[in-house]
C-alpha cells in the first residue's frame, strides 16, 4: 500500500513535470510563431516621400506631416529642394513612355517640393495607406490625397511602392549622413 502511494506520488509528480515541461516548449513555441508571425507582418521599414508643389504652394507642408506623423510614421530626413529638369526626368524614367510624362516633369519642377524619409511598421504600405489613392477622386476619407490632392498630377504626395524603389528614390536625394533614425 505504502509503496503503491509512493508510486502514484511519483508518477504525479513525474507527470506534474511532464506537463510543466510540455508548458514550457509549449510557450515557446508560441512565442516563436508569434515573434515570426509578427516579423512577417510587422516589419520596420523606410520609405520616400515627396510633399509636391501644388501642397507646398498652398502651405500644406506641416498639415501632411501631421498626418504622417498621426499615423505612427516617423520623419526620420526631410529637406526643401526645387528639383530639377533632369532629377524629375530620372526620378520619373519608369513612367517616360506614359502619355502625362512631360506635364508630370514640368510639375513636379513647377515650385519647391519637400522630400522625406519616412521609418514605421511597415511603412511602405502604412504611407500609401495615409496617402490614398493616386486618383484623389477614389481616395479613401481622411487621406491625404482625399483631403488636399487638386487631382490626379497635383495629388499632393509621393510615396514609394515597393521595398526595393523605396531604397532607389532614398538612395537618389539622401546620402546615408543625412537620414537621423
Ligand atoms: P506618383 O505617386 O508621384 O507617381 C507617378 C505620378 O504620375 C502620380 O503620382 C501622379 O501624380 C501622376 N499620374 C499618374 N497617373 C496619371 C494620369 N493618368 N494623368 C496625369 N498624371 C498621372
Amino acid at each position: 500500500m505504502k509503496v503503491c502511494f509512493f508510486t502514484n506520488l511519483l508518477y504525479t509528480s513525474r507527470s506534474n513535470e511532464f506537463i510543466k515541461i510540455i508548458s514550457l516548449k509549449f510557450a515557446k513555441t508560441k512565442a516563436t510563431f508569434c515573434n515570426i508571425f509578427w516579423g512577417y507582418f510587422m516589419t520596420i521599414q523606410r520609405t520616400f516621400s515627396i510633399i509636391k508643389p501644388d501642397a507646398t504652394r498652398r502651405n500644406l507642408t506641416g498639415a501632411i506631416n501631421s498626418k504622417i506623423e498621426a499615423s505612427g510614421l516617423r520623419i526620420i530626413a526631410q529637406k526643401r529642394i526645387h528639383m530639377s529638369d533632369r532629377e524629375a526626368r530620372e526620378f520619373y524614367a519608369i513612367h517616360a513612355e506614359r502619355p502625362f510624362y512631360n506635364d508630370l516633369v514640368s510639375f513636379m519642377t513647377s515650385g519647391p517640393v519637400v522630400v522625406q524619409v519616412l521609418e514605421g511598421q511597415n511603412a511602405i504600405t502604412a504611407y500609401r495607406e495615409v496617402m490614398g489613392s493616386t486618383n484623389p477622386s477614389e481616395a479613401a476619407d481622411g487621406t491625404i490625397r482625399k483631403e488636399f490632392a487638386e487631382g490626379i498630377e497635383a495629388n499632393s504626395v509621393h510615396g514609394s511602392d515597393s521595398i526595393e524603389n523605396a531604397a532607389i528614390e532614398i538612395a537618389y536625394f539622401f546620402t546615408n549622413e543625412e537620414i537621423v533614425g
